[in-house]
């Protein structure tokens, strides 16, 4: 049977197909009935393939380049329709709808909207509701708000390239942060830079939704990205360099401490070497966690 990444890139190859006939004038499709098979298999693939499916252990570390960091607008604009958390068809009913509840309260959080330091543009969270493994880490930037999906920028590709090397893709997992909204610059002059880390007072007001979001998921694994995630779900100050390659625990569930992404572009642009050494260490963070994966697959 095929594997979700091969299944994944066969439908997205078929809607390619598809769309390119279309835009050639084509509005009809002949189907052999062997094919049309096929289609009707595979959500029922899907299902089995992620409800079986155990971790991939990756032998060799990911070729992280990181691309530079780009610098989008302070998006402020309101959030009209913001989209609810991605579901793919093997989303259990109930988990989405939890999901799409707990966004609709966050967007109505009146103690977390008027600390006035925050963006107004909601990130929710991206990926399968069903997931095993469960990415988190700060907030949103500015090209995350763009697309009101988490970890879109320059740390988002980083992470993409992460997850190639773990041989996962987003689709298969889920991604959040502790907040939702973008921590705004503090004056006009930063207004073009990108993130700040977010305040105490602002972690306090989105704690509760990250660590509901993880009640409804409910995966195997957590992966914290950097210190805010680590330290606001693990409540404690302790250096990141001391909470890696641990096993901890939060409600039941491991959790794996690593960098962020964001940090790994910040030694790409101090050395070479110091970029080399870095990506190793998360590397082995993320082979601890793929581990972690397969033993709660098996047992
Ligand atoms: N950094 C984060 O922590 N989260 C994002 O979504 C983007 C950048």
């Amino acid at each position: 049977m095929p594997n979700a990444a091969q299944m994944s890139e066969a439908i997205h190859t078929l809607t390619k197909i598809l769309q390119h006939q279309k835009d050639l004038g084509d509005d009809k499709i002949l189907l052999q009935e062997n094919d049309l098979a096929t289609l009707r298999n595979l959500p029922q693939q899907f299902r089995q393939q992620f409800a079986a499916r155990p971790a991939i252990a990756a032998a060799s570390p990911p070729v992280v380049n990181a691309p530079s960091q780009s610098q989008g607008p302070a998006t402020t604009e309101s959030h009209p329709n913001t989209p609810p958390p991605t579901a793919t068809e093997t989303t259990s009913p109930n988990k989405r709808d939890q999901l799409n509840a707990l966004a609709r309260e966050v967007k109505a959080d009146e103690a977390y909207r008027c600390l006035g330091t925050l963006g107004t543009t909601m990130v929710f969270a991206s990926g399968n509701p069903d997931a095993r493994l469960m990415l988190i880490g700060e907030a949103p930037g500015p090209e995350e708000e763009q697309d009101k999906k988490p970890f879109r920028g320059a740390a988002g590709q980083l992470l993409d390239n992460i997850l190639k090397a773990m041989k996962l893709t987003r689709e298969e997992i889920y991604i959040s942060n502790v907040l939702k909204f973008r921590p705004l610059p503090s004056n006009q002059q930063d207004a073009a830079a990108s993130n700040r880390r977010p305040s105490k007072d602002e972690i306090n007001a989105g704690i509760k939704y990250i660590l509901a979001e993880i009640d409804v998921v409910k995966p195997a694994v957590i992966i914290a990205l950097g210190g805010t995630a680590a330290h606001s779900l693990l409540e404690t100050n302790a250096p990141l360099k001391d909470l890696r390659q641990q096993e901890h625990h939060l409600k039941g569930i491991p959790v794996i401490v690593s960098y962020h992404p964001s940090y790994l572009i910040h030694c790409e642009s101090i050395s070479a070497d110091k970029y080399k050494k870095e990506k190793g260490e998360v590397w082995r963070d993320m082979k601890l966690a793929l581990q972690k994966l397969e033993h709660s697959a098996r047992g």
